[in-house]
């Protein structure tokens, strides 16, 4: 596993930009994976200026989603899919078809996870983003999913529900429920990245990249990928 503490947040997100610029230049057609929260999005606006300013062109890639809340409503602004299409589709040439998300509002839910299980495996994805919960989850596998799970439906726990609040604003309740793509299915990407910042993520981040691998750490099975680079800040490198 490769470490990057860069010099500050900002630093942290011009790292990760040069990775996935590094891997989007360097294919036609190219499957990225994509996770949602406060500190990806940073990164995705660093990606929008390199589009505006610099012409990386992202009309070659396909974006496939990590993870989707379940039960809200089809056009409720923090359903994942609505964040990856402001925070970066509509901000690039992404094509109009090229974000895949799971459908939280399939009639069967059970075969929509085998569907999209199916879909990311197939793609294959050639890069992986991936953020930290303070709990240590990455995408919504929470502590004590297996390293062999694949893309399922999810109860929430409740220290991500509290962590994930501020999103929702005005009191409304996070969802209890949400699909995820699992961690065997994370681990079949070709190459991870792992971008952490701010002292709320340092003791997971500590656990994940030199604690022990085990199921009570979900992003310490980062430890078993032949390629994976972590991208912390200061803060979030503070207990390494
Ligand atoms: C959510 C997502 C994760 C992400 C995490 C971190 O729980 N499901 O994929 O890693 O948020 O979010 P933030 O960057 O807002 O701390």
């Amino acid at each position: 596993m490769r470490i990057i503490v860069a010099e500050d947040r900002e630093a942290a997100s011009e790292c990760a930009a040069d990775i996935v610029e590094r891997f989007v230049r360097s294919q036609r057609r190219a499957s990225l994976g994509v996770a949602t929260g406060s500190t990806t999005e940073a990164l995705y606006a660093e990606l929008a200026r390199r589009h505006q300013q610099g012409g990386l062109s992202f009309a070659g890639v396909d974006v496939y989603l990590l993870d989707e809340y379940a039960g809200l409503d089809p056009d409720d602004p923090c359903r994942y899919c609505s964040v990856v299409q402001r925070a970066l589709a509509r901000q690039v040439d992404l094509r109009r078809d090229a974000v895949h998300c799971p459908d939280p509002d399939a009639p069967d839910l059970e075969g929509e996870c085998c569907r999209y299980e199916h879909l990311v495996r197939s793609a294959p994805i050639g890069l992986q983003i991936l953020g930290i919960g303070s709990n240590g989850h990455i995408a919504f596998n929470e502590p004590g999913s297996s390293f062999d799970s694949v893309t399922r439906i999810v109860p929430l726990s409740e220290q991500t529900r509290s962590d994930n609040a501020g999103f929702f604003g005005d009191g409304r309740p996070v969802p209890e429920l949400a699909i995820t793509q699992g961690i065997s299915t994370i681990l079949a990407a070709a190459e991870l990245l792992l971008l952490a910042c701010g002292d709320r993520k340092a003791a997971a981040v500590a656990q994940a990249v030199s604690g022990p691998v085990c199921e009570a750490v979900p992003a310490s099975a980062l430890q078993l990928h032949p390629s994976a680079t972590v991208i912390l800040d200061p803060d979030a490198a503070s207990r390494l």
